[in-house]
């Protein structure tokens, strides 16, 4: 996946003045907050809300949607992804090049953040490079229904397994270990069921949406699935412009508990 973007002048657009906005401007709207665990959901979506175009984000996406896709990786602890999207996107971990390294050293994190992978063990399978590819041990986030084998595989194949709940991943329990792990900023990117299912366990603070200037119909699925919530209000936090794309980040109430 391209992680560097090129992009043209960027538009802070709401709250307080519209102004062009550099990239220092950026790295601050986009850096997680002095909190010890934030965790933010990054999407990219076509404006009639599909999430992928024959099956992957790719076509959705633009320079401006990667431009600060790659700001959400480069200033987080930890990237967390479903095993569909670890899969269907192919993802090899994360392999920094010099702009990020500089950055991330800059802001005194890791110089290679892990990727934490959930899946209850019918999705990933030991041998996926998102496991044996990664330079920073992936960190597979599962339930103690998953088959015994399968996460001794995954270990083997050099994945850190996390159990959190027993029947199905206890998703606050696992955001509250990679807290206590120090890797309290996380970045979701993705994929729908997760994020229905973070939602429902009221675990984000943060979706960083950006909206891309296209209509694609279909029976493309949208950015969240699951069993449904109440709707939720959001907070409009910035919204920015590239060109025709939106970029909005919103604040969500964290369920306490
Ligand atoms: N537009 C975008 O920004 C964007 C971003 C990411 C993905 N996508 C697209 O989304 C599609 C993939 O969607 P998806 O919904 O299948 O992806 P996903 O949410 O990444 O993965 C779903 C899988 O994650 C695991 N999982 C999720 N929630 C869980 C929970 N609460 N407990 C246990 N396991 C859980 C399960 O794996 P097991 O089956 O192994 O248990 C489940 O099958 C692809 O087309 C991809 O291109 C788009």
């Amino acid at each position: 996946m391209d992680r560097k973007a090129v992009v043209r002048a960027m538009r802070y657009i709401w709250p307080g003045e519209p102004h062009d906005v550099d990239d220092a401007e950026l790295e601050s709207l986009y850096r997680y907050p002095a909190d010890p665990r934030w965790l933010a959901v990054n999407f990219v979506s076509s404006a009639d809300g599909a999430v992928e175009i024959d099956g992957r984000s790719a076509g959705l996406s633009n320079p401006a949607d990667r431009k600060v896709y790659e700001l959400g990786s480069d200033l987080a602890d930890v990237l967390l992804i479903g095993a569909g999207t670890a899969t269907i996107e192919d993802w090899r971990g994360v392999h920094p090049d010099e702009e990020t390294a500089e950055r991330r050293e800059r802001h005194g994190l890791s110089p290679v953040p892990p990727v934490a992978i959930v899946s209850t063990g019918r999705s990933l399978p030991p041998d996926a490079p998102a496991i044996t590819e990664a330079v920073t041990p992936t960190i597979v986030i599962t339930s103690g229904s998953a088959p015994p084998a399968t996460r001794q595989a995954w270990a083997d194949a050099g994945a850190s397994v996390l159990v959190a709940g027993d029947e199905t991943v206890d998703l606050p329990a696992a955001v509250d270990e990679l807290v206590h792990r120090g890797l309290g900023r996380i970045d979701c990117e993705g994929g729908p069921r997760l994020f229905g299912a973070l939602l429902a366990a009221g675990v984000v603070d943060e979706l960083r949406l950006t909206i891309s200037p296209l209509l694609v119909s279909g029976a493309a699925e949208r950015i969240a699935l699951g069993a449904g919530l109440d709707p939720t209000a959001l907070r409009a936090e910035s919204v920015l412009a590239e060109g025709d794309t939106l970029l909005v980040r919103y604040l969500l109430a964290r369920k306490q508990g």
